[in-house]
């Protein structure tokens, strides 16, 4: 397994060009199981996540071609070609799922187009129990019976899916990605209400119309879509990665230093900015993207997560490994996963003063950091684990950096370019 050491200590300088979106890319791949024709999908990140993906894609009859610059670990490459001619095999197996809880999004795109699927039902993972019923009970409101057996979500549509009215009890991106892409599929129309506004979606409706679907409301919190026989192909640019966006902008800001973003979209992270700005961090809008620079001092700011377009979770984490050197003391509140705090204990480690009181984590910041062992517990922690590293005094080593490389693209080789002594290490 391999390791990250990072000596820290130093203000990154540079360019950090921002990649595509994991969290658009894993839905808009599953979307090619909609049609016949080809997907197209560019701007793809090179992510583990990806190729999870792929594999799994293949195993239902995708035939999948990847064209571009190809990763060191045998990752995904810049543009995709997903073509699923016809739906050799229903099953989303144990040994993918696992590994991969978006494994799940195949379920409404399976079930739309063959009017059956079996996946395998995803367990709780590091944080929090992350259930997948406001999914089953959509599809079931389109007419699917389920039956749950032997681990599997077992579901069928024998007279195929039919629009249908779903008020969402609570907000979910996966709930709502999948019960759009099975809505485009459908008979009639079908009216999705109180829908995650996350980007992603966005990304994935845009996409989705390019293939011949029609919904309105993007953007909004109700979608209606009128269903379609078929889908046909399509060429879709993947959204621009909001979270990896806002991690750099914090590495930025932690460690004293000035990056511009290339790529990165402002009207995608504007909560962030705003928490960066109210930390004392100047943030300006380029024509390339984002610069993020801070020469004064870091203040404590509050930050609650909230579903797009509020504070994203996925930045919980990296946002208190840079409240931990502020000055001043910051509330940091998660409202949307109930156990997200994996990450403390190992700042801890290295010296932050964070305590965690129910939903809520109360950080006062330190002066220095110190480098120490730690080891990653998810993807997000450990990002927030590479940011304290990077300001740390002397040598932070991170075990289990294979959560890293599910959402982050190349995270050594675009720290280094900007000044960073941080090397990846094979064990
Ligand atoms: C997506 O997960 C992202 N994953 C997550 O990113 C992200 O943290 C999350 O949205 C919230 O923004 C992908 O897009 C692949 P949800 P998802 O359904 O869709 C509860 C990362 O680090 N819920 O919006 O699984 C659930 O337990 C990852 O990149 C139900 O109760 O999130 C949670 O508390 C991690 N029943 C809340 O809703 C359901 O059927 C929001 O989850 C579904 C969800």
């Amino acid at each position: 397994m391999d390791k990250i050491r990072i000596r820290g200590g130093k203000p990154l300088s540079g360019t950090v060009q921002i990649s595509g979106a994991k969290n658009a890319a894993l839905p808009l791949m599953a979307a090619c199981l909609l049609t016949e024709e080809a997907l197209v999908l560019t701007n793809l990140p090179h992510l583990a996540d990806i190729s999870t993906m792929a594999n799994l894609l293949s195993q239902h009859g995708a035939n999948i071609s990847m064209a571009g610059e190809a990763g060191d670990n045998g990752h995904a490459g810049r543009s995709i070609n997903l073509h699923a001619p016809r739906i050799t095999d229903t099953t989303a197996p144990y040994e993918l799922v696992r590994r991969m809880r978006a494994s799940i999004l195949v379920l409404g795109p399976l079930l739309a187009r063959t009017g059956e699927a079996r996946v395998s039902l995803p367990g709780g993972c590091a944080i929090g129990a992350r259930p997948v019923d406001l999914h089953i009970k959509g599809l079931t409101q389109l007419g699917a019976e389920f039956e749950m057996a032997e681990g599997y979500i077992g579901a069928t549509a024998p007279n195929g899916l039919k629009g249908a009215h779903i008020v969402f009890p609570m907000v979910s991106v996966g709930a709502t990605e999948n019960l759009l892409m099975a809505a485009c599929l459908a008979e009639g129309e079908t009216t999705l209400s109180n829908v995650a506004r996350e980007p992603e979606i966005g990304d994935l409706a845009e996409c989705l119309i390019a293939m011949g679907a029609e919904i309105s409301g993007i953007g909004t919190d109700t979608l209606v879509v009128q269903g379609k026989k078929s889908l046909h192909s399509a060429e879709h640019a993947v959204v621009s990665d909001r979270i990896e966006t806002g991690t750099y902008a914090m590495a930025a800001a932690l460690t004293g230093g000035d990056i511009e973003l290339t790529g990165a979209r402002v009207e995608l992270v504007e909560a962030v900015l705003d928490k960066l700005r109210e930390a004392g961090v100047d943030v300006d809008v380029t024509d390339k993207g984002i610069r993020v620079k801070r020469e004064g001092a870091l203040r404590g700011v509050d930050v609650m997560t909230e579903p797009f377009p509020g504070f994203p979770t996925d930045l919980q984490a990296q946002m208190t490994a840079l409240m931990s050197m502020a000055d001043g003391a910051a509330m940091i509140t998660e409202s949307i996963f109930e156990n997200r705090f994996m990450h403390i204990p190992e700042l801890a480690r290295m010296g932050a003063n964070v305590t965690v009181h129910g939903a809520s984590s109360l950080v006062r910041g330190v002066d220095t950091l110190v480098g120490a062992p730690v080891m990653a517990t998810d993807l997000r922690a450990s990002a927030s684990l590479v940011l304290a590293g990077l300001a740390a005094k002397g040598e932070t080593m991170i075990s289990r950096v294979y959560h890293i490389d599910r959402g982050y693209e190349r995270i050594e080789e675009k720290l280094a370019a900007c000044g960073a002594d941080i090397e990846r290490l094979d064990e």
